[in-house]
């Protein structure tokens, strides 16, 4: 297995890929070597037994013990061995050792919360030390979603009202993808989010740092990044198209036809309630399907988020 993978797998990047990879590849050439043998076999019993002609009474079948047999055990070891295999690396993959670096972990529609030790957060972009067991302790905001890193070998569901967990070692560096592989709701599979291993003097600093300043960027700039951050491009885009939600361009100024008849202009007390309480003035033609958790945005926030949308004309 190369750096890029197979057909079959993705390049291993953690320490138990190596395990996992193996019983993979075990169940997969047992069963290649069981159907070819069962498949070939028939072929030829079929052409060699074929009925020659119509008065044609094939003598009565004897049965075989030995072959009876053969046919029972040779499949129960193979069952017992798999059995084996697989329950030490399920115990492995659950168990994490006992010097892990904890992560917590919150799935939301939809997007992916990362909270560190000192309280640095992070959306959408889990960093973490290359070379060293960390652990996430994970919840949903709302409902069920599933933590899955391909290249870690690792999948998780992430619930409501309870905690799961998932640990891993990564091997080297680099930034791999993170999916979430529970439909969620509409924008599921834009649930999308990256993993970057840094080296432990890279990751330190940049959990030091709190993850970059954020705080101090002029308020259409912060805007930007918390469309970014808190995944509103997945239901409102800036160019015009219409997905989920109405399109950002254009919209602030705009005079907006709600569900109930009535006409706002979208000035920015319309858009502050509109984050705060999506339901409130719903516009025509869309669902009421934005989560309530942006009213967890403090003051500076919403109005970094409006002074963005004021930007798209
Ligand atoms: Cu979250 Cu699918």
């Amino acid at each position: 297995m190369g750096e890029k993978g197979t057909v079959w797998l993705p390049e291993g990047v953690s320490t138990l890929a190596p395990e996992i990879d193996s019983l993979f590849y075990f169940v997969f050439w047992v069963s290649v070597v069981l159907f070819l043998g069962v498949v070939s076999t028939m072929a030829y019993l079929a052409f060699r037994y074929r009925r020659r002609s119509p008065r044609e009474i094939p003598a009565p079948v004897k049965e075989s013990t030995l072959l009876e047999v053969a046919w029972v055990t040779v499949p129960v070891i193979l069952v017992l061995i798999v059995f084996n295999w697989g329950f030490k690396s399920f115990i492995a993959l659950g168990v994490a050792p006992p010097d892990t670096y904890d992560i917590q972990v919150r799935g939301r529609q939809w997007l992916w919360e990362f909270e560190y030790p000192n309280g640095t957060i992070a959306t959408n972009e889990l960093r973490v030390p290359v070379d060293r067991p960390v652990r996430l302790i994970m919840s949903s905001t709302d409902v069920i979603h599933s933590f899955y890193v391909p290249v870690f070998r690792v999948k998780q569901d992430v619930v409501p009202n309870r905690y799961t967990n998932v640990w891993f070692e990564a091997t080297r560096t680099g930034e791999f993808d993170l999916f979430c592989t529970e439909y969620c709701g509409t924008q599921h599979s834009g649930m999308l989010a990256k993993v970057i291993v840094l080296s432990q003097g890279e990751f330190d600093a940049w959990v030091e740092s709190g993850g970059g300043d954020l705080e101090n960027l002029p308020l259409p700039e912060y805007g930007a990044m918390l469309y970014q951050q808190q995944a509103c491009f997945t239901c409102h885009s800036t160019d015009g198209s219409v997905t989920i939600g109405p399109s950002f361009q254009g919209l602030f100024g705009s005079q907006r036809q709600l569900a109930n008849g009535q006409t706002v202009v979208a000035d920015e007390n319309y858009i502050r309630e509109s984050i705060l309480d999506p339901q409130a003035k719903l516009v025509q033609g869309f669902p009421p399907v934005m989560p309530a958790s942006y009213s967890a945005l403090n003051e500076r926030q919403v109005s970094a988020l409006i002074a963005f949308i004021q930007e798209q004309q």
